[in-house]
C-alpha cells in the first residue's frame, strides 16, 4: 500500500526556493515562506509583544487619522486593499471612508475568502469583490469598481520586506492597477535607534526566534529535511548602509543535513538570510513613492516618529522638466 509522503503535499515553489536558496553563495530563503499555519500564529503573537511597536503604533495612527484621509480623498470611493484584509486595521479605514465598494487582493484564495466573509459580517451592506491575484503585477479590477475613484490600502509596512528595487516595481504595479488620480494609503516603519529596532526583532520572550526557526521546522516537515534545529540560532541585526533589519539563522556549530535528497553543509557562524525589513525616513519614504509615480500628499507619524502612514496620489504621466 502506498504511504503518502509528506513531500507529496509540498509546494514546488517552496522546494525550489529552499534548494536554490541554500545552495546560493549567500544563502537566503524568501521571507514569504515564514507564513505556514504555525508561522502565521507566531507572527500574530509578535504583533502583541511589548518590543514590537509597529502594529500598535500603526493601528493608533489609523484610528487618529483615517477621518483626515476621508476628508482629503472624498467619501464614496472604492477601497482596494493589497493583501487579504487585516482583521483590525481594515475596519478602521472602512468606517472612516465609508466606501461604496471594497476590493481585497491576495494571492491566497483561502485567506481572501475567509477575511472577506468576516468583513461582510461586520459591514453587511458593503459590496465586497475579492480578487485572487499576485499584486506584484498590474491587475484588471472588477467591472463594478472600474469607474469609481480609488483608494489603495497597503498597511503593515509589508513594503519593508522588499529591497528598494522590488518595492518600486510593486508601487509602480499598484499605480498601474489603480490608475492616474488614485490615492494610496501605505504604512512604513521609520529609521530609529538601532537598539530599539533590534529589540523589536529579537524579543526577550523568544517569539521572533521561534518564528525564524519555524522555517527550518517547516522545511523538515514539508520537504523531507533532517535539519537539526538545535544547531541553529536566531539572529537579528541592523544593516545601517542598507537601512534595514536583517534576520538570519546562524549555525551554532558545523552542521550538515539533507533536504529533498540534496546535501548541505554549514560551518559554525555561517548564516541563512531569512528576512529584510527596510526602514524609511521622511524623505526616503517620499522619494521611494515618487520613484514609482506617487506624490506624497501627507505623512502622519506618532509623537516618537516610530512609524508613519502616508497618503500619496498617482501622478499623471509627465515629461521633464
Ligand atoms: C510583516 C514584514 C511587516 O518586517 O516587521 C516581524 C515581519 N518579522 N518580526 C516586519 C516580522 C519579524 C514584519 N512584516
Amino acid at each position: 500500500m502506498d504511504v503518502p509522503s509528506p513531500m507529496a503535499q509540498a509546494d514546488p515553489a517552496f522546494r525550489d526556493d529552499v534548494l536554490a536558496g541554500l545552495a546560493a553563495p549567500i544563502p537566503a530563503i524568501p521571507a514569504r515562506w515564514f507564513y505556514d499555519l504555525r508561522g502565521s500564529e507566531l507572527f500574530e503573537q509578535i504583533t502583541q509583544l511589548p518590543e514590537y511597536y509597529p502594529t500598535r503604533t500603526e493601528t493608533a495612527l489609523l484610528e487618529a487619522h483615517c477621518r483626515d484621509v476621508a476628508a482629503i480623498t472624498g467619501i464614496g470611493d472604492a477601497v482596494i486593499e493589497f493583501g487579504s484584509g487585516s482583521s483590525t486595521k481594515t475596519p478602521i479605514l472602512l468606517e472612516a471612508v465609508k466606501p461604496s465598494a471594497y476590493v481585497p487582493i491576495d494571492i491566497s484564495g483561502e485567506f481572501l475568502r475567509a477575511s472577506a466573509a468576516a468583513l461582510q459580517t461586520r459591514f453587511p451592506d458593503l459590496p465586497i469583490h475579492p480578487v485572487e491575484a499576485d499584486f506584484m503585477r498590474p491587475i484588471a479590477l472588477p467591472e463594478a469598481v472600474r469607474d469609481k475613484s480609488k483608494l489603495g490600502f497597503f498597511p503593515g509596512s509589508t513594503i519593508g520586506n522588499m529591497v528598494p528595487r522590488t518595492a518600486v516595481d510593486l508601487l509602480r504595479a499598484m499605480r498601474d492597477t489603480l490608475g492616474a488620480g488614485a490615492w494610496l494609503l501605505i504604512g512604513m516603519d521609520r529609521i530609529k535607534d538601532p537598539e530599539m529596532l533590534v529589540a523589536a526583532y529579537d524579543d526577550a520572550q523568544g517569539v521572533t526566534a521561534a518564528f525564524n526557526l519555524n522555517l527550518l521546522r517547516r522545511i523538515n516537515a514539508e520537504l523531507g529535511g533532517d535539519i537539526d534545529l538545535d544547531a541553529w540560532r536566531h539572529m537579528a541585526r541592523w544593516n545601517d548602509a542598507k537601512a534595514r533589519i536583517e534576520m538570519h539563522l546562524e549555525a551554532a556549530r558545523d552542521t550538515s543535513f539533507t533536504v529533498a535528497g540534496h546535501s548541505f553543509s554549514f560551518r559554525a557562524g555561517e548564516t541563512i538570510h531569512t528576512e529584510n525589513s527596510h526602514k524609511y525616513g521622511e524623505r526616503d519614504a517620499r522619494l521611494l513613492l515618487l520613484a514609482a509615480g506617487w506624490g506624497v500628499e501627507r505623512q502622519w507619524t506618532d509623537t516618537e516618529d516610530c512609524f508613519a502612514i502616508l497618503l500619496a496620489k498617482a501622478e499623471a504621466e509627465r515629461f521633464a522638466p
